[in-house]
């Protein structure tokens, strides 16, 4: 048995925001975030869009690609659709920047808005490696019960909305998007020879380091209180030099204990789809495991860092762009909020 990516998707909001735009409103410039972070634009949801609107789409273009819908158009698409809905027995979505804070979980908008009436839902809260949870997380109960076949694996965020417009050391990094992958389980081995689909998954977590990524209003530990005049709302607060150390290490670290419990070498992965938070971190790590920086998809010259959504925005774009063959071995990476850390090892 095998959980397999069948379909892929993703979503960005239009408007384009280049880091000249930016200049014009906070003190920075396009030198210092190219040669800081690599990235050069990001893509930012209008006022009325929320998360559920970004992971909605992301998850019909996955969908569409499973069912083989992908060039079918109005009715007749929809029509498509809503048959593969039904077919989904679990969304799980990631997120730090959902509808709205504790309940309903965003995956049960979703849920509602898709028509997947058979599915059960609910969001994982694990920052930027939240794709990486969600994706381990589906497959796990996708394996445990027997009449689970097909799950949505959904990564959707809104970030500029929390950012702290003020804090040119922060905002400058995040954008919007989301991505989703749709799985399923198949009579393909998932072990030895001609093994497919999600091979093994690391995950980790040192809560030791929570202030460093942090949004700390709004929540139980420190509500908004009435009467309360609120001059910021709840937003990202992040000690950048900690979140970077922390995730070259871990990011080096991950990528060698996949390697090695797995049994094999970096010339066996095809492809190394990171989170793309700094094209440094990714750089530092590559050159720690003399890993060629080619072997790396990144994408976050055009959209910045979309924590949860970064991982499978990618992969639709690698896999829709035909950089993904049968067969191709695939280890995403990713850390963030939590702080957490994780890997997949994926045969496409
Ligand atoms: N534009 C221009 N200058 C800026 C700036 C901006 N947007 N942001 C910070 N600076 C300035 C600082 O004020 C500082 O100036 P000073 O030396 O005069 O005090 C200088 O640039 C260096 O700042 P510093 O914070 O030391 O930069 P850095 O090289 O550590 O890079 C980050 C900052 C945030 C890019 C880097 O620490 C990082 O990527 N950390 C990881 C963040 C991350 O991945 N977060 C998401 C995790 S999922």
């Amino acid at each position: 048995m095998a959980i397999e990516v069948i379909g892929t998707g993703r979503a960005i909001p239009p408007q384009r925001i280049t880091n000249d735009d930016l200049a014009k409103r906070i003190d920075t410039s396009d030198e210092w975030i190219r040669s800081h972070t690599g990235i050069g634009a990001r893509h930012i949801a209008g006022d009325e869009t929320a998360c559920s609107d970004l992971a909605l789409e992301a998850a019909k273009n996955a969908l569409a690609m499973a069912a083989g819908a992908d060039t079918l158009t109005g009715a007749e698409k929809e029509a498509a659709l809503a048959e593969a809905a039904l077919t989904l027995d679990l969304i799980v979505l990631a997120t730090a920047t959902g509808d709205y804070p504790g309940s309903p979980s965003t995956a049960c908008i979703v849920q509602d808005k898709l028509g997947a009436r058979n599915a059960a839902a609910m969001d994982v809260g694990a920052a930027c490696s939240g794709f990486i949870y969600s994706l381990e997380t589906a497959a796990g109960l996708l394996s445990i019960n027997k009449n689970r076949k097909r799950a949505l694996v959904i990564g959707s965020e809104i970030l500029t909305r929390v950012a702290d417009w003020t804090d040119r050391g922060t905002c400058v990094l995040f954008g919007d998007g989301a991505g989703a992958v749709i799985i399923e389980k198949t009579g393909a081995p998932s072990e030895g020879p001609g093994k497919r689909g999600l091979l093994r998954t690391i995950l980790g977590a040192d809560g030791s380091g929570a202030e460093h990524l942090i949004f700390r209003r709004g929540g139980s530990r420190s509500p908004f209180k009435i009467g309360e005049t609120v001059v910021k709302h709840s937003c990202i607060e992040m000690n950048g030099q900690a979140v970077y150390n922390f995730a070259v290490k871990t990011v080096t670290d991950t990528i060698g204990r996949l390697l090695e419990q797995e049994g094999i070498t970096i010339a066996d992965v095809a492809r190394i789809i990171p989170h793309q938070a700094n094209a440094r971190i990714v750089q530092a790590a590559g050159k720690r495991l003399g890993i060629p920086e080619e072997k790396f998809f990144l994408n976050i010259g055009e959209y910045a860092n979309t924590s949860s959504a970064s991982i499978p925005i990618a992969m639709d774009e690698l896999n829709r762009k035909g950089g993904l063959k049968r067969s191709d071995l695939l280890l995403t990476i990713g850390f963030g909020g939590g702080l957490t850390y994780g890997g997949n090892l994926i045969v496409w």
